[in-house]
């Protein structure tokens, strides 16, 4: 069986600019609460990444009517009729189908989806989803490893989340919309992409306040309506291509990001000494001969992003003194640690935390993805490692990176796709 490489060739500088696509995280959401309006939604500035694709074909599976429009527009029309179960084959390719549940039961009243099960990154339980429907007076049940949940006394209620898991408050939030009555989330999520699902949802008619703080506070209204909006740019792209901008010592201008969305990558990045400037929806990056080793924990927003751990654990490996890396957010995901290490890095686990020390170089070699970011991490390794670096299951790399080997061959990067 043949297997996704990409072939990178490292030290050589990015220098020009590159164009941020529209952010993974908010397209799935905003195309998964497609399915709570009449008429048409025409969603712009998404990303076509794998992820996307599957998404889209589960739309389709359930009966909605998906259509690429341009570039990076897709026309999603939902018929009354729509099934309100999800197959399996397509549940399992996608973690993020889980959001599938609080859209179809806002506007089915009952689903039916295949629990997402565990993954490289960690458990991915969906307790507190399950909790958060319950409180609107959605029955639900686990069974024969689905996810059905139904109506009894649909109204609004109060929910207090134990940890602010983005999925949980996205999946309320939608269900919410339609539900009667007013709800309140306590300790939900704050991420840029909850608050670009809320202005979607209140460009359609919903009445979502208070996203991007801990409280949220949702009138459930008797419909939506289908609208045209624009998802926001992908912070996690752009935090990736400044990694690799800074371990390759090069100067990259990034175009279309709203740099508030970025301060925690961007503050640490700085800490190690990158020249970061914004300017309007720019950020331009130079760096420094020596890049300087920084702490890490990973926290819900605006802490630092799980989502762009591994890309900095990759470029910690070359500062010039020992860093702590502590994942917080998921159990187990920081793994690419080993493959790290076969490139002469020097890293040791204990449990959630990762202490890096600095080395002069990296050298390149066949490494393994693992997860999506992983991947992307390793990407960035092979830009900074002396040779030719093989990052093989690249698959995971193109679930979240729209063209992700032509923009890096635009800023000069020596790399190349290939199927072996
Ligand atoms: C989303 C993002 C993912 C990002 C993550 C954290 C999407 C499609 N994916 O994932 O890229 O890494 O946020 O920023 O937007 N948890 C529970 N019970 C639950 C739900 C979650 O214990 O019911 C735990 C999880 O196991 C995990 C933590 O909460 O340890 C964070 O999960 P969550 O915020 O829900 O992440 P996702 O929505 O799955």
């Amino acid at each position: 069986m043949g297997i996704d490489v990409i072939k990178v060739r490292g030290e050589i500088p990015l220098y020009g600019k590159v164009r941020i696509s529209g952010a993974k995280n908010a397209a799935l959401v905003v195309l998964a609460a497609t399915l709570l309006a009449e008429g048409e939604s025409l969603i712009e500035n998404v990303p076509r990444i794998q992820d996307v694709e599957i998404l889209l074909a589960l739309l389709r599976g359930i009966g909605a009517e998906v259509e690429w429009r341009e570039e990076n527009t897709v026309a999603v029309q939902v018929p009354d009729g729509i099934r309100t179960s999800v197959p399996y084959d397509l549940c399992a390719q996608l973690r993020a189908s889980n959001l599938l549940l609080g859209s179809i039961i806002g506007r089915k009243g009952e689903a039916e989806i295949s629990l997402p099960g565990g993954c490289a990154i960690g458990s991915r339980p969906m307790d507190l989803h399950l909790k958060g429907l319950q409180n609107l007076g959605y029955e639900t049940v686990l069974e024969h490893g689905f996810i059905r949940g139904k109506a009894v006394a649909p109204r609004g209620g109060r929910i207090y989340l134990d940890f602010p898991s983005v999925g949980a408050t996205e999946n309320i939030m939608m269900t919410a919309s339609l539900t009667p009555g007013t709800t309140i989330i306590e300790n939900a999520a704050k991420e840029p992409e909850i608050v670009d699902l809320a202005n979607f949802l209140n460009a359609m008619g919903g009445r979502v306040r208070g996203t991007g703080t801990d409280i949220i506070k949702i009138e459930g209204v008797p419909r939506l309506r289908g609208i045209r909006y624009a998802v926001i740019p992908d912070r996690i792209e752009a935090g990736t291509f400044m990694a690799a901008a800074a371990i390759t010592r090069g100067e990259v201008i990034l175009e279309n990001v709203i740099p508030t969305h970025l301060q925690p990558v961007t503050a640490k990045l700085r800490e190690a000494g990158v020249k970061i400037e914004e300017v309007e929806d720019t950020i331009h990056v130079r760096t420094p001969a020596d890049l300087h080793p920084v702490d890490i924990k990973t926290m819900p927003y605006p802490g630092f992003p799980t989502d762009m751990q591994s890309q900095m654990m990759a470029l910690l490996c070359l500062a010039a003194g020992t860093s702590i890396i502590v994942e917080n957010v998921f159990e187990n995901r920081l793994q690419v640690a080993d493959e790290l290490s076969r490139m002469g890095a020097r890293l040791k686990v204990e449990g959630r935390m990762a202490i890096v020390e600095g080395v002069h170089r990296l050298c390149g070699t066949c490494l393994r993805a693992t997860d999506l970011r992983a991947g992307a991490a390793l990407l960035v390794a092979g830009l900074g490692a002396e040779g030719e670096s093989e990052v093989t299951h690249a698959t995971h790399i193109y679930r979240g990176y729209e063209n992700i080997i032509q923009k890096l061959a635009d800023l000069g990067a020596q790399v190349s796709a290939a199927y072996e």
